[in-house]
């Protein structure tokens, strides 16, 4: 059987670092509340001349090269993002001129912090129907831009970053196993940003209510819903491929706070060292945390061949869901 197998990973982040005594200077927090409430120590913010087209395309070099493949290799990319580099063209367009992939086709998701999930579900899809062969994926978002930095409720948790993934159509176990995507759209306003699209253009007005800035008016509620969410889907992804969760390896969660994740471990009954939590360096990078975390993992050593891995996430939209791996 034909599965999309993940063939080479990468990531990047840009260099300015951001802790949490930077944010004590510009909100009322401190140090002990974003390390006790959110398990964030520190994270990468763009400096001048980064965006989410050129971290995409930082992340997705290493992640061909992991691959031992060319960009002219390349039938798709897919961008996941919500931190397009341009309104228009796609962010996808800008990764595949910048690294000279001429035959391939290119599309932005945009899923927020499920992204990669809906991504790896299309990438999946192209391969399984025969219609394109290998597939670059990568999560890429420069949340800053859309962070509101008089928030203290949200700009200790939101950052910059990109992970990719090569994937290819290989005959064998191996591979994408199933991919479950779910979305809620009544609870859109849950977590969103209202201004800067064409329902709401950015004026000179709205730019002053920060309009076009994310707002989670009740995290407590997106926390609560979160974790929910994980679990069911994680559930769901083991049972259609009957599955326990015993059977599995290594979860890579979105990053979102490390009190979900410890609580989505809690009730799956897994143990620590097999659920991946780098949000401690990285926070919150939305389409970008799961691809960013599975390359930490993978270059650390802790994927091995034949591993089963769950990946799941829930961010805005409201959307979440899961994908299950045989490594
Ligand atoms: N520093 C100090 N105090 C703070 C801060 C801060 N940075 N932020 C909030 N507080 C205060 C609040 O004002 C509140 O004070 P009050 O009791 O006097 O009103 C108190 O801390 C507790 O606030 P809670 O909201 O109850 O804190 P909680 O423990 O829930 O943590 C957090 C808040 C971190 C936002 C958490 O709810 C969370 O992580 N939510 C989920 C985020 C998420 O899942 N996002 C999903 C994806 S994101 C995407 O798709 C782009």
């Amino acid at each position: 059987m034909e599965r999309s197998r993940i063939i080479g990973t990468g990531s990047a982040v840009p260099a300015r670092v951001m802790n949490n005594a930077d944010l004590e200077r510009l909100v009322d927090t401190s140090d002990e509340w974003i390390t006790s409430r959110t398990g964030i120590s520190e994270r990468h913010i763009c400096g001048q001349g980064e965006d989410a087209a050129t971290l995409a395309e930082q992340a997705a070099l290493p992640a061909l090269e992991a691959a031992a493949l060319d960009p002219m290799d390349l039938d798709l990319i897919l961008v996941a993002t919500i931190t397009p580099a341009l309104p228009f063209p796609a962010t996808a367009c800008l990764v595949q001129d910048s690294l000279q992939a001429r035959r391939a086709a290119a599309l932005d998701v945009s899923a927020a912090c499920s992204g990669f999930i809906y991504g790896l579900a299309v990438a999946d899809s192209f391969i399984r129907t025969g219609m394109y062969r290998t597939v670059l994926l990568i999560g890429s978002e420069a949340l800053s831009v859309l962070t509101d930095w008089t928030d203290r409720n949200t700009c200790v948790l939101f950052a910059d970053g990109a992970g990719a993934v090569v994937l290819q159509g290989q005959r064998g176990e191996r591979g994408v196993l199933s991919t479950h995507l779910y979305s809620d759209g009544s609870q859109w306003e849950v977590l969103n940003a209202p201004g800067g699209g064409s329902r709401c253009p950015v004026t000179p007005e709205n730019f002053d209510q920060r309009l076009n800035k994310i707002k989670m008016p009740n995290g407590n509620e997106v926390f609560r819903i979160a974790v929910r969410a994980m679990e069911d889907a994680c559930v769901a992804s083991l049972k259609h491929n009957h599955l326990e969760v015993a059977d599995v390896n290594l979860v890579i969660p979105h990053q979102a706070n490390a009190r979900i994740i410890q609580a989505l471990a809690h009730r799956l009954s897994l143990p620590p060292e097999k659920v991946i939590s780098n949000i401690v360096r990285r926070g919150n990078t939305s389409a970008a945390s799961v691809p960013l975390a599975l390359d930490e993992a993978v270059r650390g050593g802790k994927v091995h061949e034949g591993d089963l891995v769950l990946l799941v996430a829930f961010g805005g939209g409201l959307t979440w869901g899961s994908a299950a791996i045989r490594w």
